[in-house]
């Protein structure tokens, strides 16, 4: 049942911005690889502050494919600082509909739904810094590291970069030649290592194969830099970057300063989410606050998310890939509290705020309070 929220804690505040989807069009697309295009959205200058962006942020899309209503989210390969556009790159997954779509059908002039960017994968800029960024990339998780790699290059004088960027081969590395004229130009700043699964002749050892613990391992030994003021960021197929996070873990370096972006759900996670037990059940009298009106409703901690109760009572509530990675179902717990069944989005600032994953989310106290309207 829905009814006016009479508190005005809960009212919107006016300076908070929504997240909701906006209708944007395609400006430009460029095909980077065989199977990656990036695309340039248009955004009117009315909605110019809404998508104001850090480097490393994503755009969620809602498209129709074949039909079928699908959100996906891609993150920004542009840079705040240096480029006049908001473009992501997307790069096809066999037998995936949103990607071959993007890539085989969407052209320029098409109109697109995007919600404002969104997402942690970065750390604050200061032009006093004087850092080592280490990124550990794989295929298409180079897109939201480009973004970073530009930012850093212009915000921080003092600070350096060293990429490791694993693909299979040199024709399927996204952003290769873009990537070396940065090199190129910040040669005392920023050293990029290719890694390829099928190398050319004469490619060193080190930077051939898969990157399994010991690759990652050898890496960091040769270019590593585990003192002084480092941060390490990890986007990638899943297996690497267990790796790199596993090997990082081991080398004692503090959690804080590693960012890991994940694209896909973690299997593990699913798993765990599918064996959450129903010990310690609790029944509780939930509202879910979404535009300033309440959902009132009586919810088990064993069952549906609050993200699924929000869409089955007709919210708008906003989501994207539903598997814990992406950020896009935040809310915040006002009152009570909420277990998740996993989380690889939000910070541990953002937990200790009272931050959820709504799509994660179940209630833990017999009454609970949860908003999508805090910013
Ligand atoms: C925060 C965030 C940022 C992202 N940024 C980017 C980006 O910059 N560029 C980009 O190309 N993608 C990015 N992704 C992944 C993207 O959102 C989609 O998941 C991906 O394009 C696949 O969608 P699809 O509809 O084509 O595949 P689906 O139709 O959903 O899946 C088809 C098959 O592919 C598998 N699959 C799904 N995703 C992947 C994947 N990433 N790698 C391998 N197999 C997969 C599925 O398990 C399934 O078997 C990001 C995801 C998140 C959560
Ligand atoms: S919808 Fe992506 S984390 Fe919940």
């Amino acid at each position: 049942m829905f009814i006016p929220v009479e508190n005005p804690i809960f009212a919107r505040n006016s300076t908070q911005i929504m997240a909701r989807f906006h209708t944007l069009q395609v400006k430009d697309i460029q095909r980077e690889t065989a199977d990656c295009v990036s695309i340039a959205m248009d955004i009117p200058t009315t909605l110019a502050s809404e998508f104001q962006y850090k480097q490393g942020q994503y755009l969620t899309f809602k498209v129709k494919v074949n039909g079928e209503e699908l959100r996906r989210s891609y993150s920004l390969c542009s840079s705040p600082l240096t480029d006049n556009e908001l473009r992501v790159a997307v790069k096809k997954v066999a037998g995936g509909r949103v990607s071959t779509w993007m890539n085989d059908v969407l052209k320029e002039g098409d109109a697109l739904e995007v919600m404002m960017p969104m997402g942690n994968f970065y750390s604050d800029m200061n032009a006093a810094n004087a850092k080592h960024y280490q990124l550990f990339a794989g295929g298409s998780g180079i897109t939201p590291m480009f973004s970073i790699i530009k930012t850093v290059l212009k915000s921080e004088p003092n600070s350096r970069i060293t990429l490791y960027y694993a693909n299979r081969d040199e024709a399927s590395t996204i952003f290769k030649s873009q990537l070396d004229a940065l090199q190129s130009s910040n040669s005392n700043r920023l050293s990029i290592h290719y890694i390829y699964d099928n190398a050319p002749t004469g490619h060193a050892a080190l930077y051939c194969g898969m990157m399994d613990v010991s690759k990652v391992t050898a890496l960091i030994e040769n270019h590593g830099d585990l003192t002084g003021n480092c941060e390490y960021f990890i986007c990638g197929p899943g297996p690497m970057m267990e790796n790199v996070k596993n090997v990082l873990s081991q080398l004692k370096i503090d959690s804080k300063k590693v960012h890991i972006e994940y694209f896909t759900a973690v299997e593990e996670a699913v798993k765990k989410a599918e064996a959450a037990s129903s010990d310690g059940k609790v029944i509780s009298k939930v509202t879910i606050i979404m535009d300033g009106q309440e959902l009132n409703i009586d919810l088990s901690s064993d069952g549906p998310t609050i993200l699924d109760v929000a869409i089955e009572n007709d919210l708008d509530a906003p989501f994207a890939c539903k598997g814990a990675v992406c950020c896009t179902c935040r809310a915040k717990v006002l009152e009570g509290q909420m277990s998740m069944d996993a989380n690889y989005a939000l910070s541990e600032e953002e937990i200790e705020q009272g931050y959820v994953l709504t799509c994660q989310a179940h209630p833990a106290t017999e009454r609970v309070v949860v908003s999508y309207d805090e910013p």
